[in-house]
């Protein structure tokens, strides 16, 4: 048998995140088509996406830190692993909530190949998927008469932001944090050009009143919102933090997905409904297979769009930034990683 020769293995790029969100600005068509082909991929079962994996240093506090791995097929496939944490008390430390590494690595020979800043992939992926699910759920109708958004961290600034960019329009907006100081300079952001109706409300319940669109990206861990008559029928719910809504809110809904069994874990309201048997986990809908030509939900239902995250779209977005941003000034070359 000739023994190989021994061959170095590549460099390891560094992709830090400026030029990532420079990437993502640039390429915004592109990473919306991107997750919705991902999602289709899903649907079809043709992506490996394991169970995220959740480390709780301390069960007490809220703090984690969630491994997702994923392999995506393509020209090249996208193989890596997201390691994301989320520390909500870093707000009071002026810091972000999220942060997060994405790691590819070759799909021949597994090596990795880059590091690239996540918590601008993230954020974008979920923006993305917000985008892609209200698309397919109101097809033809980018239009809200009222948008509630309830929590106004990140993941709404990027989320509302990204509907905007996609064509998506209300005639009032009405906002709610459980901090008021955060509600307002979310709106005062949006001052570039908010509609005359924004307006910042003392509950939740004041938020939802009549809205038609309806997102919800708080950190809240336990349910809240205790009925189903606080949605307007008809309304389409982006439920992106997955934990804000108890068993008889989710009640008498359509719920739509990423992937039936992942939304399922970590104690969201969709599994906390299925379990309390108000909801038949056999008539839940991935997104992807609306995409993919199953039936739509009824547009007089209200609809709770309850995506769990998936790590396919982050690795999948994350291998389009590296493969856009090689030569850019600001990514660093580590050329003997492994050594020799
Ligand atoms: N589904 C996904 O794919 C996905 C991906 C990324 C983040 N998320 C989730 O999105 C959520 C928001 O993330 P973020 O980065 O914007 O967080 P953030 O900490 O920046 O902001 C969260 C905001 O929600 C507010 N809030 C908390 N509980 C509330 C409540 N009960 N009612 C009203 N407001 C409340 C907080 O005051 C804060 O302003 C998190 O739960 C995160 O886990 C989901």
């Amino acid at each position: 048998m000739t023994v190989p020769t021994r061959t170095r293995p590549p460099g390891l790029l560094v992709v830090p995140g400026s030029v990532v969100g420079d990437v993502l600005a640039a390429a915004d068509s592109a990473c919306r088509d991107l997750v919705a082909r991902v999602y289709v991929d899903v649907a079809r079962d043709q992506v490996v996406n394991p169970d995220s994996l959740f480390l709780r240093p301390d069960p007490s506090r809220r703090s984690r830190i969630i491994a997702l791995p994923a392999w995506v097929p393509g020209e090249p496939p996208a193989v890596g692993l997201k390691w994301i944490s989320s520390f909500p008390e870093n707000l009071s430390r002026g810091l972000p909530r999220a942060s997060a590494l994405i790691v590819l690595n070759d799909p021949t020979t597994g090596h990795p190949t880059a590091v690239l800043e996540g918590a601008r992939i993230s954020a974008c992926r979920t923006a993305l998927s917000a985008v892609v699910g209200a698309d397919t759920l109101r097809p033809g109708n980018r239009h809200a008469d009222v948008l509630a958004v309830v929590g106004t961290g990140l993941i709404a600034r990027t989320t509302v932001a990204a509907l905007r960019r996609h064509g998506w329009t209300w005639s009032s907006l009405r906002v709610h944090d459980l901090d008021p100081q955060r509600a307002r300079v979310f709106v005062d952001e949006l001052a570039a050009g908010p509609p005359a109706g924004a307006r910042v409300t003392g509950t939740v319940a004041a938020a939802l009143d009549g809205a038609d669109l309806v997102l919800f990206a708080t950190t809240a861990v336990e349910p809240h919102v205790p009925a189903a008559e606080w949605f307007r029928p008809g309304a389409l719910v982006l439920h992106l933090s997955l934990r804000d809504l108890t068993p008889a809110a989710m009640s008498g809904a359509d719920h739509v997905v990423d992937q039936v069994t992942h939304a399922l874990r970590e104690r969201t309201s969709l599994g906390l409904a299925v379990d309390s048997g108000v909801v038949d986990p056999g008539g839940i809908v991935a997104v992807g297979s609306l995409l993919d030509g199953a039936p739509l939900p009824k547009p007089e239902r209200t609809v709770i769009y309850s995506p769990f995250g998936l790590g396919s779209l982050d690795i999948a977005l994350a291998q389009l930034v590296l493969e856009r941003s090689r030569t850019a000034p600001g990514v660093v070359t580590v050329p003997d990683f492994a050594g020799a």
